[in-house]
């Protein structure tokens, strides 16, 4: 069975102000049983992490380095989230996918890493708007699907997202029939490249998730939470988005 999570992505926002964003958010962590995961930048982590002491709220990072360690000035390694208390990493983002050229194969290299150093790969994947009106976002995503995932995935090692591309921070999104149909081919694909261990992935939805349309999203077959950007950043909002997710 995929567990249901809600993962923050706080991107480049946050800073030792933030700690009461989650002084805010712990006393809800306590009554829900879905996973709750926010990745704030690196600099954070370890703040982060002692600011949720003592609760369920997960902490990851939102890259990591393919290599353990060496001379790669401003990277960081997936070893170095996991001893800084992280329990997983966003990888391929199409931020980073776009930003910093990040391919389907050095995404792969990535989360070979994360799985050595024993963290959470959330690997993201999600068409362009051009490629959406071509009618070919299951083809990109199929294809991101198998180029970015190594052998040895499993439901506890590895998380999809689905996010458009054209739906992140634009505060559009994909017609429920539209993620559901995304979803069902994701399902599908896992379950014919891993075989049973396929259905145990989590597969979240990422791109403008609100609290006004938490619900409705996560009532679709195969949606299994939410990587959420904008309204992860105030305990307000992404408590709303917790609260829809655990009611599902
Ligand atoms: P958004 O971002 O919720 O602000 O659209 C989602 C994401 O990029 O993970």
């Amino acid at each position: 069975m995929p567990k249901k999570l809600a993962a923050g992505n706080w991107k480049m926002n946050g800073s030792s102000a933030s700690a009461s964003e989650i002084t805010a958010l712990l006393p809800m962590m306590s009554d829900v049983t879905c996973q709750v995961l926010l990745c704030p930048p690196a600099t954070l982590v370890t703040s982060m992490k002692s600011w949720a002491e003592g609760s369920d709220l997960l902490i990851g990072g939102q890259d990591c380095h393919a290599n353990e360690s060496g001379a790669h000035t401003g990277d960081i390694s997936a070893p170095m989230l996991a001893d800084a208390g992280a329990t997983h990493v966003i990888l391929g983002h199409s931020e980073r996918r776009s930003d910093h050229g990040e391919t389907d194969a050095m995404v792969k290299a990535k989360v070979i890493a994360a799985q050595a150093a024993g963290l959470v790969a959330v690997v993201c994947v999600g068409e362009t708007e051009a490629e959406r009106d071509a009618g070919r976002a299951l083809d990109v995503v199929g294809a991101q699907i198998a180029g970015s995932l190594p052998d040895g995935v499993t439901g506890d090692n590895t998380v999809i997202a689905y996010e458009p591309v054209w739906a992140i921070g634009t505060g559009r999104t994909p017609t429920l029939e539209q993620i559901g149909e995304v979803h069902d081919f994701l399902r599908q694909t896992l379950t014919d490249q891993l075989g049973q261990e396929g259905t145990n992935l989590s597969l979240l939805y990422g791109g403008s998730v609100k609290p006004g349309n938490a619900s409705d999203i996560f009532a679709v077959p195969n949606v299994d939470g939410a990587l959420v950007g904008g309204a992860s950043l105030k305990a307000s909002d992404f408590s709303g988005i917790i609260k829809a997710l655990d009611a599902s």
